[in-house]
């Protein structure tokens, strides 16, 4: 007899993401589901993972991180957001942002407490919270733009809110925090105990010459928030799995008490290749330019099609609403898309609890030009 012990996640599945790059596979379908890019990292960064392991850091790196790592972060972030932080004290690397998300929420989630979530959301914030017996409270983003409510925001708090997360910018949306919404949170946190988490793993790819809204550079945020980035997007290089954190050194202690016992320490090479890697700040300043070149060239292609195009103002995410095309569910569009028209996408609908059906999906733009070609091209017959 097989024992089967009752579930901590009931309601969770197979993700989305894996689902749609199975069935792309299948099919031979362009996959522009999940979030990856189809090219590889500097090969100069490759190159130093490479030298790193041959100058003999193969061994457990530090709890929180290599020296140099931990040094280059504090300058990045004093130099995009004007930030002085202790490295030693006050930043974690982590086994990627998805780590930093889980091992934040155990710390400061307890049994019964309540975390507000943005609707649409990572598909890791709701399993995190019950992981750590937190009840989440969802609030959706305004339709269209994806602006934050919040008066919303404000209503859903008490005192039982212990966390409300947030990300900017926003997957699947690209949606853009201003400095208005910065005054707003200011406004909305201020004399309450609610701790902030700021998904910020798309902070390097803001368009059009705006400036990205960090955190960060709000002292009165930053004193009660985990700022979560990682390097699978800005570096190109999701296989990796290495991100880190910035926290207040009292928030920051207790995230190491957890992240300590989830997986001590990241990968000893990456650390030491990045951190080399990072002393040039090109590495990136340049990246918004970067994708915003594929984001022109991906809308441009999809402007004859039946698709109406959602604004882009971050992320390598475009949203398509396809009311013109179909008034299939979202789920069952995005699987025909794949099977019949040969490029894959994720239905939006499912990064809500319970789904709100937009007929939305999201085209991932991490993608070299000859697969954002193949994809227009096919997209076009739809
Ligand atoms: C909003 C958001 N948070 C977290 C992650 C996970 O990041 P990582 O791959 O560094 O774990 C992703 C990856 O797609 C993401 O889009």
């Amino acid at each position: 007899m097989t024992l089967r012990p009752p579930s901590k996640l009931p309601q969770v599945g197979t993700t989305i993401f894996t689902v749609m790059s199975a069935l792309a596979t299948e099919h031979g379908a362009v996959n522009l589901g999940q979030g990856f890019p189809d090219f590889d990292p500097d090969p100069r960064l490759q190159a130093l993972v490479a030298q790193a392991m041959r100058a003999g850091h193969n061994q457990y790196a530090p709890l929180a991180g290599v020296p140099a790592l931990l040094e280059a972060l504090a300058e990045k972030i004093e130099r995009c957001y004007g930030r002085a932080c202790d490295p030693g004290r006050e930043i974690t690397v982590t086994a990627g942002a998805t780590e930093a998300l889980m091992s934040a929420v155990l710390a400061v989630v307890h049994p019964g407490d309540e975390v507000i979530v943005l609707e649409p959301a990572f598909d890791s914030y709701v399993p995190a919270i019950r992981l750590a017996g937190g009840r989440p409270v969802l609030v959706p983003l305004a339709p269209g733009d994806y602006a934050v409510p919040w008066k919303a925001v404000r209503a859903a708090i008490n005192r039982r809110t212990r966390l409300l997360m947030l990300n900017f910018p926003h997957n699947p949306s690209g949606a853009v925090l201003g400095p208005a919404d910065l005054d707003a949170l200011e406004s909305v946190v201020r004399g309450t105990d609610v701790l902030l988490l700021s998904d910020e793993v798309s902070e390097h790819m803001v368009y059009d010459g705006r400036r990205f809204e960090s955190l960060a550079r709000r002292p009165a945020l930053a004193e009660r928030a985990f700022v979560i980035s990682s390097f699978a997007k800005t570096l190109h290089a999701t296989g990796w799995k290495i991100g880190y954190v910035l926290a207040p050194r009292e928030l920051t202690e207790e995230f190491r008490r957890v992240h300590q016992f989830v997986v001590f320490a990241v990968f000893t090479p990456g650390q030491h290749a990045i951190a080399a890697y990072l002393r040039d700040p090109a590495a990136y300043e340049t990246l918004a330019a970067f994708y915003q070149a594929k984001r022109d060239r991906f809308r441009a292609g999809l402007a004859g099609t039946r698709f109406r195009l959602l604004p882009c103002p971050g992320t390598f995410y475009q949203l398509a609403d396809y009311a013109a095309i179909s008034e299939e569910p979202e789920e069952a569009f995005a699987r025909r898309l794949t099977t019949d028209y040969g490029v894959a996408a994720i239905p939006v609908s499912v990064l809500y609890e319970r789904p709100i059906e937009r007929r939305v999906v999201r085209f991932c733009f991490a993608k070299q030009e000859q697969t954002l070609d193949r994809a227009i091209e096919r997209l076009g017959r739809v």
